[in-house]
C-alpha cells in the first residue's frame, strides 16, 4: 500500500508511532523516525532493518524546529524525498480543572501537540511542494479534539487546534497535490494509556466501556488508518478528521 514512499513519523518511540513504523515499513515505505529517547527509537530502528525494511532514526524533539527540520532534511539525503508525514508525537494531561492547571503544564501541553505539528508542517510542505509528487501528511488528534470531558482542557484545547492546523492546510494545499488529514484517535493500549489508568484505575473500565466495540484499541488499529491516508488509496480524502474511536463519538 505504501510501496516507493518515503514517510515521516513523529513520536515513533513507542505507542501509535511505533506501531505505524513498523506498519508502514512493512507496507514497502522508507521510514524516518523522530522521537526524543534514543534507545528505542534506535530499537524500532534495528527491528525494521532486520526484517528487510528502511529505516532511519533521527532523535529531537518536535517542539524544536532545528530538530524537525533536520529529521526532514534526514529524509531527502538518505531516501531522496519525502512523500508522506505522521505526525503523531504528543502527550496527554488530565485530571485538573481548568483553574488548577499549572500555566507550565498548559504551555507544554500545547507545545507538544500543537507547535510540534505546526513545526512539522511547516518544514514538510515546503519539500513536498519542491518533489513535484504531491504528499500526503496524517496528524494525530484525539476524541478530546471534537468532545471535551472533565479535568482535560489543555489536552482538549490542543487536539481541538490540531484539527484546526489539518483543515486549514488541507485548504492551503488541496490544489498542489497535498492532502492533509487528522486522526480522531480514541482509546488505544499504549504508554501513555498506561500511565492514565496506573493513575487513575476506574479509568480503564469507563474508556472500555464508552466504546461500541466494549473495548480498547491496540495501537496497530490506529496505525492502519494512518497507513491507508497515507496511501493512494485515499487520493480524494483530504481535511477529514477521521474518527478511530470505536464509535465512541457515535454515541
Ligand atoms: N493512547 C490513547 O488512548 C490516545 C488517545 C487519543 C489520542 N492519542 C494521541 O496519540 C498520539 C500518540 O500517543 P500514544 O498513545 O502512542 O502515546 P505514547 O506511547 O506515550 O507515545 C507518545 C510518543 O510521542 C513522543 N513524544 C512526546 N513528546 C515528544 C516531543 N516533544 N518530541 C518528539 N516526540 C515526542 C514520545 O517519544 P519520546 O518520549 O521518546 O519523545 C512517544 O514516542 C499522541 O498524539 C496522543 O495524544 C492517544
Amino acid at each position: 500500500m505504501l510501496n516507493g514512499k518515503v514517510a515521516m513519523i513523529t513520536g515513533a518511540s513507542s505507542g501509535i508511532g511505533a506501531a505505524a513504523a513498523r506498519l508502514f515499513a512493512q507496507e514497502g515505505a522508507a521510514v524516518v523516525l523522530m522521537a526524543r529517547r534514543r534507545e528505542p527509537l534506535a530499537r524500532i530502528e534495528e527491528e525494521i532493518r532486520t526484517a528487510g525494511g528502511r529505516a532511519l532514526a533521527v532523535p529531537g524533539d518536535v517542539t524544536v524546529p532545528q530538530d524537525v527540520e533536520r529529521a526532514v532534511s534526514m529524509a531527502l539525503d538518505t531516501f531522496g524525498t519525502l512523500d508522506a508525514a505522521f505526525n503523531n508525537a504528543g502527550f496527554a494531561t488530565a485530571g485538573t480543572p481548568l483553574h488548577e492547571i499549572d500555566d507550565e503544564v498548559y504551555a507544554r501541553t500545547m507545545d507538544v501537540n500543537v507547535r510540534g505539528v505546526w513545526n512539522c508542517l511547516r518544514h514538510q510542505i515546503p519539500v513536498m511542494l519542491a518533489s513535484g509528487r504531491g504528499g500526503s501528511v496524517v496528524n494525530t488528534s484525539s476524541v478530546a479534539g471534537v468532545r471535551a470531558t472533565s479535568a482535560s482542557a489543555a489536552y482538549i484545547a490542543a487536539k481541538h487546534a490540531v484539527i484546526g492546523l489539518t483543515r486549514a492546510a488541507a485548504q492551503d494545499y488541496g490544489q498542489r497535490g497535498i492532502r492533509v488529514n487528522a486522526l480522531v484517535v480514541g482509546s488505544t493500549r499504549t504508554e501513555m494509556m498506561d500511565e492514565l489508568i496506573s493513575r487513575s484505575p476506574h479509568l480503564e473500565e469507563r474508556f472500555r466501556s464508552h466504546t461500541l466495540r466494549g473495548r480498547i484499541a491496540s495501537a496497530q488499529e490506529v496505525a492502519e488508518a494512518a497507513a491507508w491516508l497515507c496511501s493512494d488509496r485515499a487520493t480524494f480524502v483530504t481535511g477529514i478528521a477521521m474518527p478511530v474511536d470505536g464509535g465512541r463519538t457515535a454515541v
